[in-house]
């Protein structure tokens, strides 16, 4: 069982496992304040949509820490500022923007208290938000179990796993269950050009627990498909719109354009805090574009040449009608997916 820390909240400070550096070291990347978190989701050191999102609670808990001693006011002032930057700092991946906004009600919500006693509400939500991730992971790996067959070969992309959330993972979760379980499992992990979250953590994590499986370079994975080596494709997603559309690592697209000729199931793993009611459909997903440097270079040496333009999208959307399914911790939904995700909003977990 995966006993993968992520990141702790100790002493007034939160530890990540610094994941630009895994597999090579495993460090913790000490933040004090929320413009270490700010930076530390930018850069990456905490990288997958679950895992922001605790990350950023745990840094409105750290601004308030920092702004404690200043008059309510400003102390407010500082602390809207403070949750408008952690907001910001990926654009892509929605439970960043929910923990936040999560965060925001507590403040606004116990305005009459004192600093500190403020600063307390907030640490119980932010823990409340890490626990509650991990046993929503847990769930969703039990649904998911449900669809992966006795044998089978899964296909992956990017890191779905115990690294992107609080522990466990979502569509990696899912091959941790099948695996536990006692399925007979095989698992192909894509690469995951330019920042090789399939090679460099997906892969770390399979290692680690012992599961069969293959690194393969993400353009390796059509012939897979097409070759019949595949049984289902298990990712995670980034936002999901109320239609189904999904944004998810780039590449997922693509793999689900395969998936979709050659009959693969295709399924997406997510918690329900992952979709984005307020959208339509996935037009209204805002892309993130990354340094160009993330295609050029490999770890800091130069491999193109000096002057050739780039295009870096780090994240694509794949059109609901190529998902076969999408698992929640709430239950598996299937199309008609506007209908179907809209009776997720008030479910209670079961
Ligand atoms: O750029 P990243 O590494 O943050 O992208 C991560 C992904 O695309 C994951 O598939 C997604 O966040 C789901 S993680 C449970």
């Amino acid at each position: 069982m995966s006993m993968i820390k992520t990141m702790e909240f100790r002493d007034g400070k939160l530890f990540l496992l610094d994941q630009r550096k895994i597999p090579i070291e495993t460090e913790f990347f000490e933040c004090m304040t929320f413009e270490d978190v700010d930076f530390a989701i930018k850069d990456m050191v905490v990288r997958g949509a679950p895992a922001i999102g605790a990350a950023a609670a745990y840094g409105v808990v750290l601004a308030a820490g920092q702004f404690m001693g200043c008059d309510k006011l400003e102390f407010l002032k500082r602390m809207n500022e403070a949750c408008d930057v952690l907001y910001a700092s990926r654009p892509t991946a929605v439970n960043l923007m929910w923990a936040v906004k999560r965060m925001r009600r507590v403040f606004d919500d116990n305005l009459s208290l004192e600093t500190r006693q403020i600063y307390e509400k907030l640490k119980e939500e932010a823990d409340e938000i890490f626990k509650e991730d991990f046993a929503t992971n847990k769930k969703i790996a039990e649904y998911g179990n449900t669809v992966v067959p006795q044998k089978a070969c899964i296909l992956t992309h990017c890191n779905t796993g115990a690294l992107a959330a609080t522990g466990y993972g979502t569509a990696l979760g899912i091959v941790r269950e099948a695996f536990y379980s006692g399925k007979d499992i095989f698992v192909y992990a894509d690469e995951t050009r330019p920042r090789l979250q399939g090679a460099r953590l997906t892969a770390w994590e399979l290692v680690q627990e012992g599961i069969p499986s293959k690194l393969i370079a993400d353009s390796a994975s059509a012939t897979l498909i097409r070759d019949k080596k595949i049984d289902l494709i298990l990712v995670g997603a980034d936002r999901i719109a109320s239609n189904g559309d999904t944004a998810n690592k780039i590449g997922t697209f693509m793999l689900s354009v395969v998936a979709k000729v050659y009959g693969v199931p295709f399924y997406i793993a997510a918690p329900t805090s992952t979709i984005d009611f307020d959208i339509d459909t996935g037009k209204d997903i805002k892309i993130e574009e990354r340094s160009a440097e993330e295609i050029t270079h490999i770890s800091g040496v130069r491999i193109a040449p000096e002057g050739i333009e780039v295009y870096n999208p780090a994240f694509d959307v794949t059109p609901a009608e190529n998902i076969t399914a999408i698992i929640t911790e709430k239950g598996i939904v299937t199309e008609p997916y506007r209908e179907s995700i809209l009776k997720l909003k008030d479910r209670p977990k079961n």
